[in-house]
């Protein structure tokens, strides 16, 4: 897997060749965005299997690395299911990677859509095609809009602490050539109160039956934005992301990072000594605030999600 720790000025691949070496991969946020986790825990299990391993500590330990990314869950559940039904381990790993990626190909044709020629886009956190395996979700409308030749511009979150956007959006979009500009967290009021942003499309961690989502932390805020501004406010997520044993956002359990990723930019600390740090990694954001989810299968408002439409298989 690429190392998105060392992006954006090092490019490198991470193998993982034991059920351990996912759990740190996952847990160290070398791969990171729910659907890439749950893509990594895919391969934890067949890894796992066809080392031999014992399958529950395995599962187990993938399943205490990052609790609020709802695919991670979804994935160990789908793959294992598949190989108990005499599947190779192999062969189901891919077939749940291969269905999130063309669930996410089509979520970028469906949500070029909603991209007018000369469009604003504002994003937080980086849901590309690192976050994802290949396309995205919230930049791959992004990218399909600039693939059909409209014109657009990206405002890129920042994303503190971890930086996603800084370090990953930009550094996918400057690899395909779309324009746009990194600001500030704090600087997404500014922008949508005069006007400039034309919508937001975010990503999502995990989606509740009601349509409440969790996403990186600061989503809320820039949804709050939306609606007092009221431009559309879009989440984007393919079917492993939706979980329909929670019925709202109450439900969603808030992963706590180390306070050092607050208290430092990387090895240099910015904090007076003896500071401390709040770090909740994500925040969620309640259907009310949501103008509509971007599927594979169309744009649906939340209350129309149905498990039988978006089930994977
Ligand atoms: O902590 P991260 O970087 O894993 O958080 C990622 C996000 O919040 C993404 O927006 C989300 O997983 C959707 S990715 C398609």
């Amino acid at each position: 897997m690429i190392d998105q720790r060392a992006l954006p000025h090092t490019f490198e691949i991470f193998r993982a060749e034991t059920s351990d070496e996912i759990a740190f991969a996952i847990k160290d946020m070398v791969v990171r965005g729910a659907p890439s986790i749950g893509a990594a825990a895919a391969y934890g299990v067949a890894i796992s299997i066809i080392n031999a391993e014992p399958l529950d500590q395995a599962t187990n330990k993938i399943l205490q690395t990052r609790p609020t990314a709802g695919d991670l869950f979804f994935a160990v559940r789908n793959v294992s299911e598949m190989i108990e039904a005499g599947m190779d381990p192999d062969m189901a790993a891919n077939q749940y990677v291969d269905t999130i990626v063309e669930q996410c190909r089509a979520i970028g044709e469906v949500g070029a859509e909603l991209i007018p020629d000369g469009g604003n886009v504002l994003t937080h956190c980086n849901a590309g095609a690192l976050a994802t395996v290949d396309h995205g979700t919230a930049l791959a409308p992004i990218r399909a809009a600039a693939e059909a030749g409209k014109e657009l511009f990206g405002f890129v979150d920042e994303t503190r602490p971890r930086l996603q956007g800084t370090r990953l959006t930009a550094w996918e979009l400057a690899n395909e050539e779309i324009p746009h500009a990194i600001i500030a967290d704090s600087a997404a009021g500014y922008y949508i109160s005069r006007g400039e942003v034309d919508l937001v499309i975010v990503g999502a961690d995990r989606i509740c039956e009601n349509g409440d989502f969790a996403n990186k932390i600061g989503t809320y805020t820039k949804a709050v934005l939306a609606k007092t501004h009221e431009i559309p406010f879009y989440v984007a997520a393919p079917a492993s992301t939706f979980d329909f044993d929670l019925k709202s956002g109450a439900d969603i359990p808030i992963e706590e990072r180390d306070p050092k990723e607050v208290l430092f930019v990387g090895e240099y600390r910015l904090a007076p000594e003896g500071a401390e740090a709040l770090n909740p990694s994500f925040d969620v954001t309640p259907a009310s605030l949501v103008t509509g989810i971007i599927t594979d299968k169309g744009i649906i408002s939340p209350d129309e999600i149905d498990p039988d439409e978006l089930r994977m298989y």
